[in-house]
């Protein structure tokens, strides 16, 4: 990870639907099934579903898997109050809340915890000493940002290299419909040894190809749990996008989702792209790119498309 010694497996495991649209029972097949794959990096936050999404993986802890076979990522700083998002990166509510996922989950310590985004609203002082804490009081093995702009990680790095405990990560939105990250925060992370867990690299699912002819029912676009969330990949800008995605799968004889992840895999700097998965059929997709290498020629074409 970065320009640490924690090594992870090339895919990560995101859970923001356990406890909400990933029941238990298909929670636990996911993990079982990451596991076969050989993956080891398990992406997790306080405030997923409320911390339902932190106490279904600490029920397959010692069970499915023993607990230091895994390494758990975990966030904090944002919460809900009454369904509303709050954000808070105060030294205060980041130390209570990561003793909280440390209960959910039920392990003393966990192997990456970054702090979920930025805000004005503390000093960066302040939420750079939690931090120190959880690392110094053997809580972290590893800390890291998420959501962290090219002056805010470089700012946030320098700061915490003064304290000798390096930030190692950077999780970051990044997929082909989302490359702002290439200007700013990729240069930072490589210059400062951040590595960087791009998330929602599927464009929130619509780089599946499954919005090219309307939502699905069934699908986070037809959901009322999350608005707004892929509307904004959803214009005609981003269909040209897909549409040029659909035909390199088709070439390869793979899913557009393979495709994409490879892409984002690929990408410099990129350690794990963290996937998403509500069903295990999904997560047996996008574990299937791990064998996919791209012809550098669908990379240029797919690279011209997107940017
Ligand atoms: N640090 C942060 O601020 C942050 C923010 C967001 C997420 N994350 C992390 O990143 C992870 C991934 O985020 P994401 O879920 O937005 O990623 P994503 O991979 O872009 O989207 C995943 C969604 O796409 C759909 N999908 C996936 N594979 C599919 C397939 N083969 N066929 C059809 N639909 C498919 C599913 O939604 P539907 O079937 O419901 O349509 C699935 O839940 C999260 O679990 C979380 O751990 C971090």
């Amino acid at each position: 990870m970065g320009r640490s010694g924690l090594s992870v497996s090339r895919l990560a495991l995101g859970t923001m639907t356990w406890g909400r649209e990933t029941a238990p029972d298909e929670a636990r097949d996911q993990l079982a099934a990451f596991l076969d794959a050989g993956g080891d990096l398990v992406d997790t936050a306080h405030g997923y579903a409320d911390g339902l999404s932190e106490q279904a993986l600490g029920s397959f802890l010692g069970d499915l898997v023993e607990r230091e076979d895994l390494a758990i990522c975990t966030k904090a700083g944002i919460s809900r109050r009454s369904g509303d998002r709050v954000v808070d990166t105060s030294r205060r509510a980041l130390m209570n809340q990561l003793d909280t996922s440390l209960e959910r989950l039920g392990t003393h310590y966990v192997d990456l915890w970054l702090v979920h985004t930025w805000s004005p609203d503390t000093p960066l002082e302040e939420t750079l000493s939690a931090l120190e804490w959880a690392v110094t009081s053997g809580r972290a093995r590893y800390v890291g940002v998420s959501n962290y702009s090219g002056w805010q990680s470089a700012h946030a790095a320098t700061l915490m290299s003064a304290r000798s405990i390096p930030l190692v990560a950077n999780e970051v939105e990044y997929s082909l419909l989302s490359r702002r990250v290439e200007d700013e925060v990729a240069p930072a992370a490589e210059a400062l040894g951040l590595g960087l867990m791009p998330w929602s690299p599927l464009a929130r699912g619509v780089l599946t190809g499954k919005y090219r002819h309307g939502i699905p029912a069934d699908s986070r676009a037809a959901s009322r749990d999350y608005p707004g969330f892929t509307s904004r990949f959803l214009g005609e800008r981003t269909a040209q996008v897909v549409d040029a995605l659909v035909i390199a799968a088709r070439g390869l004889e793979v899913s557009p989702a393979e495709v994409a992840l490879a892409w984002v895999r690929d990408r410099p700097g990129v350690v794990a792209p963290v996937v998403g998965a509500r069903t295990l059929q999904q997560l047996r997709t996008a574990l299937a790119s791990e064998s996919l290498s791209l012809p550098p020629e669908l990379v240029q074409a797919l690279d011209d498309v997107s940017c």
